[in-house]
């Protein structure tokens, strides 16, 4: 078997500068990995006159999983073609407090658990409308009757397939089974908006309720997504595996690393039936960008995920135990978490407790 080939997109703004590092680390825990840097965002405009070369889409083709920094506008279509064209069509964001990240939770040593969102449907196919066509679409409520035909305005529409949710329900059964095994309650919590859209989140929360009741040994539960955004802040203990729609979940991923302490902390891993790609929750970062001080642990954390799609697995726990020890030695911390290390200084920090 020939040793793992990994696309590297490092993205606009401030993601080149986490990317790089992130690398590099990387590199040196599995050197038989083969990294290939694509042209992607602006330089790429410049040295290919397009965002998104051809020979970009051919390097993510060729590799085994693609490594993402953020797109801040440029990259976009890159993240679209690694989201619709690869169809990883689940988006998986762990949510776990470490000790020494600075949260601004009374009791973040509760915070473990893992986002299960949807990454291909609901309102991100873009399809919107005049408002004026409205009339010609079947309403599920009667108690909205008129329509605001005779108003400027437009309409988006979301979309739900029966194929993509089951699968998004079977992952999420498959992932509280897995940590069930690890110790985990095994339970399943669906929040979506049931209560005014019968036809995508209400038939989302039937799918994912019957697929819960094939595994006994799994709970279920459910909550109106509003009520779920509250229940992040109030009670995060409750949480095992988490579904969410694609919406729903971009905005929940964000709030949910706000109570770990920020989106410096929180990676993300993305998966298809063939293909994966791993980036962080947050984006691009543009306010950083060239200052130096982007904190790198949500990148490296993607970076460690990617090391278990691989199977190197010894060398992911590798990684997260060095960024741990960083965090809980205290004596270095990056801007965002109230000290003063630079990307370069902390990631300095981090290879100290590596191999
Ligand atoms: P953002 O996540 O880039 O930044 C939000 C805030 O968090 C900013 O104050 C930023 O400085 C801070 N932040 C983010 N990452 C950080 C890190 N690693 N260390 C320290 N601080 C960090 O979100 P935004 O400003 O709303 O969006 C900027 C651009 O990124 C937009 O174009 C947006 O669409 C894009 N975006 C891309 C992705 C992605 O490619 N996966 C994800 C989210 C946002
Ligand atoms: C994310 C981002 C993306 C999303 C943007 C960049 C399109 O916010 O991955 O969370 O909305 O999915
Ligand atoms: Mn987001």
């Amino acid at each position: 078997q020939s040793p793992p080939l990994v696309c590297v997109i490092p993205g606009d703004d401030a993601a080149p500068e986490v990317m790089r590092p992130t690398v590099e680390i990387l590199r040196s825990l599995v050197p038989e990995i083969r990294f290939v840097e694509a042209p992607c965002g602006r330089e790429a405009q410049v040295t290919h006159g397009t965002p998104f070369p051809d020979v970009t889409r051919e390097a993510i083709d060729a590799a085994d999983c693609t490594l993402f920094g953020a797109s801040g506008g440029p990259s976009r279509p890159i993240l679209w073609y690694l989201r619709w064209n690869k169809e990883t069509y689940i988006n998986v964001r762990p949510v776990r407090w470490i000790p020494g990240y600075r949260s601004p939770m009374l009791n973040p040593e509760r915070i473990d658990y893992v986002i299960a969102r949807d990454n291909l449907e609901g309102m991100y196919p873009p399809r919107e409308g005049d408002v004026a066509e409205l009339d010609a679409l079947p309403s599920s409520s009667s108690w909205w009757l008129a329509p605001p035909v005779d108003k400027v305005g437009a309409y988006s529409l979301k979309v739900s397939t029966d194929e993509q949710m089951q699968r998004v329900a079977t992952y999420a059964c498959e992932l509280a089974l897995k940590r069930l095994a690890a110790g985990y309650p095994g339970r399943v919590t669906l929040g979506a908006k049931y209560s005014i859209q019968p036809r995508t989140d209400g038939r989302f929360r039937s799918i994912v309720k019957e697929a819960v009741s094939q595994h006994p040994e799994l709970t279920y539960q459910e909550f109106l997504v509003d009520d779920m955004a509250r229940r992040l802040v109030a009670s995060p203990e409750s949480l095992d595996v988490l579904v969410l729609g694609n919406e729903h979940g971009d905005i929940l991923a964000d709030v949910s690393s706000g109570t770990i302490g920020g989106l410096g902390l929180s990676p993300s891993a993305c998966y298809g039936e063939n293909y994966a790609y791993f980036e962080p929750v947050h984006g691009s970062a543009p306010d950083l960008a060239g200052k130096g001080i982007i904190n790198p642990t949500a990148m490296l954390l993607s970076g460690a995920l990617l090391l278990d799609y691989l199977g190197y697995n010894e060398q992911a726990r590798t990684l997260e135990s060095a960024i741990q020890q960083t965090y809980q030695a205290g004596t270095l911390l990056p801007v965002d978490q109230g000290g003063q290390a630079g990307t370069t200084e902390f990631v300095n920090a981090i290879k100290t407790h590596l191999p």
